[in-house]
């Protein structure tokens, strides 16, 4: 029973010197300690995904690009994820964006969190904007999530995140909902397949 969900851990960041990897280092090392779940960490870095240049839209299920069809089956394996995301602009990244549109169907009635990022809002902004994104995508965004105000401040030289215990703890009342509704919608997705 244990690790039969999977979670996937992505970064939304991929600018050069990028905040985000701190961030995304400190929740990978969290999570996958955890043994009711398994961890997976994507780093939309590795990816390069082109721009959506399809004639179909995404929802048709039908990808021509052979990175966007790999893209396809990395999402798929998922039962729950936990995007980490910087703000730019009021809003979040733009390979993000691409990120989520070139593909449809995997996303599905599954569920979803953020751990943001940023100035004073910690990236909250973003977090808005990607829940409704979320929903048009059929998922379901959770409650909680974790942001982290004034990201050039929040980790100290060693790499540590300042007041990690009070964080830690935000992340895994976070966690423990993702996976309540992951269990759920896993049983739910098995019986309408
Ligand atoms: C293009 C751009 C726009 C930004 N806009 C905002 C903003 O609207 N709100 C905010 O809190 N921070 C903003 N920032 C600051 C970022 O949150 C901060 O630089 C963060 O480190 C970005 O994430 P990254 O380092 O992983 O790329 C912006 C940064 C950039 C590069």
């Amino acid at each position: 029973m244990a690790k039969e969900i999977k979670v996937q851990i992505i970064l939304g960041s991929t600018r050069q010197g990028r905040y985000g990897e701190k961030v995304f280092k400190w929740i990978n090392d969290l999570a996958s300690k955890r043994k009711d779940f398994k961890v997976e960490s994507i780093d939309l870095k590795d990816w390069n995904i082109p721009f959506l240049n399809d004639p179909m839209p995404p929802s048709m299920g039908k990808y021509s690009d052979t990175i966007v069809q790999k893209w396809a089956k990395k999402i798929e394996e998922a039962d729950a994820y936990l995007i980490v995301t910087p703000e730019y602009n009021h809003g979040y990244s733009a390979v993000l964006k691409n990120a989520l549109d070139v593909i449809y169907k995997e996303w599905t009635n599954k569920p979803i969190t953020f751990v943001s990022y940023g100035g004073y809002v910690g990236g909250s902004r973003a977090v808005e904007q990607l829940r409704q994104v979320a929903v048009e995508l059929q998922m379901a965004p959770i409650r909680e999530a974790v942001f982290i105000p004034m990201i050039w401040q929040a980790f100290d030289e060693n790499g540590k995140l300042k007041g990690e215990e009070d964080y830690n703890k935000r992340a895994e009342s976070m966690l423990n909902q993702l996976i309540w509704w992951a269990k759920a919608l896993k049983e739910a997705r098995s019986k309408t397949k």
